[in-house]
């Protein structure tokens, strides 16, 4: 093909030109005219194929399901044919990409401007900090729990779980909606109204649901309310996990009980490096990557399953092997840092650093008031605490009783 370069992968041969159908309300693509003038096939929903000018002749699939255009699709290419497909805004944004991708399918994308960035250019918001979700296709009940745990919300909506079910699910939170249906037409319309307002109307589709917060920048007064829109999503399988969950060499492991203050202690989240110094088994520096965090774990002992353990939890971690504290040298600087190993000369070396908190974990009783002495003259308020937990074991006879774990005194460090 001539013209306009359609995406920085041409490769030669038949394609699945994947083409987004503007919902800011711009003209097509300029690639579309080209796109349908070479295509075998044109694939997209009804009112899509509807809006452009199909050649006369050219076979075209109305979706519907996917499984049969897809079979469709995967003929024309083998036969040699271009074929199009329309899909609504950026079609790489949750959409019909994902789906051909896996189908395998050769493709080509030209994208238009999303429906989100169309209805917040509507609002005449910002949405940088904005979280997307979606309710299409999937059980609305975690978009409608984000819209009601973060300020600044927009859900791509599904017919059934729309701005109607959303506002019903929103009534007693203190939000403002603003419904932006069938953006980039003639019929698009654009509503504020409260969550019970959303509630009482039938809304047409496609429609996109922004939730805002008063202090989100929707009007009205401003409640206590995070700044930060996006906290790092909790992992799926949770954290603190057991022992078990993790190999670890001579019960080298931070125990359960105590990695759970640890890690909290650190405040892992997406956008804060975190070194997790004399790892182990890695299982700090993993829960701190499972909660959002970069992670360097540093190890003195080459047999360590750091690697192992982060790849059996699906963290990627940066294990640097060496003897702290010359290992640290040159190192990113850390936000935060755990010390499960090493003496005052690793702490003192952390503590050059700089890092907003240090968590230091001592089964030593003698290592503790120096420990404290060093932070406080480094300038970190410390607190500490120690941690025995005794855990339930069983008797014979259906009996239970307690089994203690070594105490440990868990000290946190916060710079002044
Ligand atoms: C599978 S998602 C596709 C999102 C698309 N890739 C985009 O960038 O806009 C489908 C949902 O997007 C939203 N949507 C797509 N086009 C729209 C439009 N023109 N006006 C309002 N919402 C639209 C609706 O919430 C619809 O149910």
């Amino acid at each position: 093909m001539s013209g306009i370069p359609l995406t920085e992968d041409l490769s030669a041969g038949a394609a699945v030109i994947v083409v987004g159908i503007d919902a800011a309300g711009r003209p097509a693509h300029p690639g579309l005219a080209e796109a349908l003038a070479t295509a075998g096939l044109v694939v997209g929903a009804a009112r899509h194929l509807a809006a452009v000018p199909v050649p006369p002749g050219c076979p075209t699939v109305t979706l519907g399901p996917l499984t049969p255009a897809l079979d469709r699709l995967g003929a024309a290419v083998a036969a040699g044919d271009h074929a199009v497909v329309l899909a609504s805004g950026d079609p790489g944004f949750f959409g019909i990409v994902r789906r051909l991708r896996a189908a395998g399918l050769p493709l080509r994308v030209l994208p238009a401007v999303s429906s989100v960035a169309a209805a917040f250019a509507r609002a005449g918001l910002p949405w940088d900090g904005a979280a997307v979700v979606t309710a299409h296709g999937r059980d609305p009940r975690p978009a409608l729990n984000a819209c009601r745990a973060l300020p600044a919300v927009v859900v791509l909506t599904a017919p059934g779980a729309g701005a109607a079910e959303l506002g019903a699910g929103l009534v007693g939170w203190s939000r403002r909606l603003m419904v932006a249906e069938r953006l980039g037409t003639p019929d698009e319309r654009v509503t504020w109204a409260s969550p019970a307002e959303a509630a009482g109307r039938t809304w047409a589709d496609p429609h996109v649901l922004l939730s805002l917060a008063p202090a989100a920048g929707a009007g009205g007064g401003t409640g206590p309310m995070r700044v930060d829109n996006q906290p790092a999503a909790a992992p799926a399988g949770g954290w603190a996990l057991p022992e078990t969950a993790y190999a670890h060499r001579d019960s080298m492991i931070t125990k359960a009980e105590v990695r759970a203050l640890a890690v909290a202690r650190l405040r892992p989240r997406l956008g804060r490096l975190v070194w997790d110094v004399g790892a182990g088994s890695g299982s700090v520096g993993i829960e701190c990557a499972l909660l959002g965090a970069a992670v360097i774990a540093v190890e003195r002992d080459p047999r360590a399953p750091v690697r192992a353990n982060a790849a059996r939890h699906g963290v990627d971690l940066r294990l640097v092997t060496g003897h702290a504290p010359e290992a640290l040298r040159g190192l990113p600087d850390p936000d935060a840092v755990f010390v499960g190993g090493g003496g005052t000369d690793v702490l003192a070396a952390v503590a050059e650093r700089r890092p907003d908190r240090m968590v230091v974990t001592l089964a030593a009783l003698d290592r503790v008031a120096p420990a404290v002495h060093l932070l406080r003259a480094a300038g970190y308020a410390v607190e500490g605490s120690q941690l025995a937990a005794a855990r339930l074991a069983d008797l014979p006879g259906g009996s239970l009783r307690l089994a203690a774990t070594n105490p440990v005194v868990v000290l946190t460090g916060e710079r002044r």
